[in-house]
């Protein structure tokens, strides 16, 4: 086995997706090779997540099955919500850990790492009071072409479901000019996609003298040159305001896409869940997508079961998804975690009923999907390339709005793809995805004085 040698495993929300390419931009800098196997490695990390019980699970059956490695040498971490979480509790669970580390603690990760590396055990990194993000020149990036960049971390709202104010800290946003910056960088690397991260992402409030607010560094990274797509991620409805909608009017590069978290169509339920606003006000919100000039899809969470769900209260959240035809969802079954306000809440709903009303909800949404993407047959659209399906020899493209577009090439001509932005024909539609065949690519949209619609 190699010195030096790391695996890590990701669970989770982008975020942590992001925070994994960052911590092996640190650990390359360390001199640590990334391996692919937990077998090659001489250090194990798990990125976790502990949103629902079933996720906190994952990371302690993959931690079962390597008991006895630690006397082989091998050095198991622990980063992420869980850590954050559980903190040193995970040691006793699975005493075979020599290091826990929240995220809010990752610019210490060196120090940290130091000490374990010269032999110390149950090593924590679990301090929540820093006013820090984790910003690093370091970051390795997975993807050729779109990039994730961090603008706020934690979060400083009380869901009462929710874990995330425990496991990333109280809200602390990057300055603008480092934001900026950062997509110059990139642009400059090749990169064309960003995408702009928060757990409220829209709370974002510049801490330095030019004093952005969201909309504002929108719109600034949608001008940087280079930059032709921009997206963002969560959103919280509370402060979703009117100039997002505004910044997606006024420019091409920030994509047709809003992903706006409901998590539930009854007023009474989102009052329970500690939400600040009501279904009308959420409401207000998806009308002013509606009514932008711009085909904006909107995408959202839903949680079922959540502690009093009452028939009525989840046939509010079924109309809510006729009334507002999302684009796609993400839909739970509720998990009460420890630490939230709603663990103490004694109406829970039982497991088999929290069941029946996800499949419904989720059948009600596949319906609605399926209708959506039919409706797109025959558009063109243009797609930037991310992959291949070779043996279905079918490009794989996503749209403005996300969409996946698998297209064919009917000259089977061009070279790879990959990176570039086509025109695609729509020519068929599933729930989850649209085929479409190539009208042209990148090159020959220049060549033929085509506007590039980004
Ligand atoms: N149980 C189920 N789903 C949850 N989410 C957050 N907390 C819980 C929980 N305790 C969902 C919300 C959130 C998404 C990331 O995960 O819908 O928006
Ligand atoms: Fe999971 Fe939330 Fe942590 Fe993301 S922030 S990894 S979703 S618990």
């Amino acid at each position: 086995m190699p010195q030096k040698t790391f695996y890590i495993e990701t669970f989770g929300c982008q975020m942590n997706v992001h925070d994994s390419e960052k911590v092996r931009g640190t650990l390359a800098q360390r001199g640590y090779e990334q391996v692919h196997t937990v077998d090659e490695a001489g250090l194990v990390l798990y990125n976790t997540c502990s949103i629902r019980d079933k996720a906190e699970q994952k990371v302690f059956s993959r931690l079962a099955n390597y008991k006895r490695q630690k006397a082989q040498g091998k050095i198991f971490g622990v980063l992420g919500c869980v850590a954050q979480h559980k903190g040193a509790d995970i040691f006793e669970q699975a005493p075979h850990v020599s290091l826990v580390c929240g995220s809010a603690s990752y610019n210490d990760l060196p120090g940290l790492l130091d000490r374990v590396e010269a032999g110390e055990d149950r090593v924590e990194g679990l301090s929540l009071d820093t006013d820090d993000t984790f910003e690093t020149p370091l970051t390795r990036r997975d993807n050729p072409y779109k990039a994730f960049i961090t603008i706020i971390e934690g979060c400083d709202k009380h869901c009462a479901y929710c874990v995330v104010p425990f496991t990333r800290g109280p809200e602390r946003s990057r300055t603008s000019q480092s934001v900026l910056e950062e997509a110059a960088r990139l642009a400059a690397q090749g990169y064309s996609e960003i995408q702009l991260l928060g757990q409220n992402v829209n709370s974002y409030r510049d801490p330095s003298d030019a004093g952005m607010d969201f909309a504002q560094l929108l719109a600034a990274v949608g001008r940087v040159a280079g930059i032709r797509r921009v997206r963002f991620t969560t959103s919280h409805p509370r402060d979703f305001t009117p100039e997002i909608i505004e910044a997606i009017d006024a420019n091409l590069a920030l994509c047709d896409q809003v992903h706006l978290p409901v998590q539930s169509g009854s007023s009474r339920l989102l009052a329970r869940m500690a939400r600040e606003y009501g279904r009308e006000d959420y409401l207000d919100r998806i009308r002013l997508m509606k009514r932008a000039q711009r085909n904006i899809a909107i995408s959202t969470d839903i949680i079922v079961g959540f502690p009093g769900e009452t028939e009525e209260d989840f046939e509010q959240t079924l109309s809510l998804l006729d009334e507002v035809e999302y684009d796609s969802i993400f839909s739970f079954k509720y998990s009460p975690r420890a630490g939230t306000t709603a663990v103490k809440f004694e109406d829970a709903i039982p497991e088999t009923e929290k069941s029946r009303r996800l499949s419904i909800l989720q059948e009600k949404q596949r319906r609605i999907q399926l209708r959506r993407n039919a409706a797109l047959i025959g558009r063109e659209e243009e797609v930037l390339v991310e992959g291949r399906r070779e043996k279905s020899k079918q490009w794989i493209g996503r749209t403005t709005q996300n969409r996946v577009l698998n297209f064919s090439d009917p000259q089977a001509g061009s070279s790879d793809l990959r990176g570039s932005y086509c025109r695609v024909r729509v020519t068929g539609s599933g729930p989850n995805s649209l085929v479409g065949e190539l009208i042209a690519t990148e090159a020959a949209q220049a060549f033929h004085g085509f506007r590039i619609l980004q």
